[in-house]
């Protein structure tokens, strides 16, 4: 079978990519983490994190049926680079979850009638109704990161963008939705090996796209744009959680235990939610 991205990712690392992310990549066979920033020396067992995971997927059916019961509105907006670990994140807060009420937003680009919209009101139809939590699978703020990266729109048009996105959302919380906003963080190297590892395996080819294949040059360009957009975009009523999620695992621990602590719901159990890994999951001053 002849795959669409047959060779484009192999190629880039053969003969662009960086030297070191290069050899970071080559000494990763036994399963290190690439990045050598990154807090933890080893990836979290799988044993450990299951066991974890499952009390908190309990937490999450109670945070379920406590927003159907009072009617809450629930907003969880996934933002990161590809291969972030946006879907696979997504995926294990909603394992357990009745789907009914846990619903995925994952909007495609936008179509022309959608051009001539005012930007934010394709998203708008989306945002939870009473009981209802929305897993935001890239946003709006593909305006300040992607589509800056790749010229999909103005610059006068990211700036309008800019001028209303905290207004926007401070109106969304004002009017009772909990919104929560991750920042899934992937470094370069580990970027790079996950694309490799779905470029080799015909069920994963779907996640790669051109858009994958070329950002991968625009390294830097995507820094600039996302330094920008968390700086423009952090306030008090929506802040961002950032997540190093170089090791998965911890990734997605630290995420759902954010959302737990956030939210009041019925019968929580602060105990099992255990406390959040603060080397991995904060602010965004959690880079510097
Ligand atoms: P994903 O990461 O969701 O698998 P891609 O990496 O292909 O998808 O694209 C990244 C984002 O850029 C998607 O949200 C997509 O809708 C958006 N995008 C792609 N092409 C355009 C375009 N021409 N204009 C605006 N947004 C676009
Ligand atoms: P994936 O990114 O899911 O395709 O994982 C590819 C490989 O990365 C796996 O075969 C594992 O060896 C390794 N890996 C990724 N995350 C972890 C983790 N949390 N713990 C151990 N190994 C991991
Ligand atoms: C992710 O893994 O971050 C996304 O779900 C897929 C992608 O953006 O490549």
């Amino acid at each position: 079978m002849d795959l669409p991205f047959d060779g484009a990712i192999s190629a880039y690392f053969n003969a662009e990519a960086p030297e070191d992310v290069r050899n970071a990549i080559r000494r990763a066979e036994k399963g290190d983490i690439l990045d050598g920033d990154y807090p933890h020396s080893d990836r979290m067992p799988r044993k450990a994190y299951e066991k974890d995971l499952a009390k908190l997927q309990i937490e999450l059916v109670k945070l379920q049926a406590w927003s159907k019961e009072s009617g809450a509105r629930i907003a969880l907006i996934y933002e990161g680079r590809d291969a972030a670990g946006k879907g696979g994140t997504i995926k294990r807060f909603r394992e357990n979850l009745n789907p009914r009420g846990a619903r995925v937003v994952a909007l495609p680009k936008p179509s022309d009638t959608e051009q001539t919209q005012w930007y934010f009101q394709r998203y708008i139809d989306h945002l939870p109704a009473a009981g209802e939590i929305a897993f935001f699978d890239r946003s709006w703020y593909n305006r300040g990161v992607v589509e800056k990266v790749f010229g999909f729109c103005t610059d006068t048009q990211r700036e309008h963008f800019f001028a209303q996105v905290t207004d926007f959302e401070r109106m969304l919380v004002e009017d009772g939705i909990i919104l929560v906003k991750f920042w899934l963080n992937v470094g370069r190297a580990e970027q790079l090996r996950r694309f490799l590892s779905r470029e080799r395996d015909p069920l994963k080819q779907w996640k790669l796209s051109w858009i994958d294949v070329e950002g991968l040059k625009r390294w830097d360009a995507y820094s600039a744009a996302i330094a920008e957009t968390l700086e423009r975009s952090h306030r008090d009523a929506a802040p961002w959680t950032i997540v190093r999620s170089d090791d998965k695992r911890r990734a997605r621990l630290a995420a759902i235990r954010t959302v737990l602590h956030r939210v009041d719901y019925a019968n929580k159990d602060v105990q099992a939610i255990g406390p959040i890994d603060t080397d991995i999951c904060g602010g965004p001053d959690i880079w510097n």
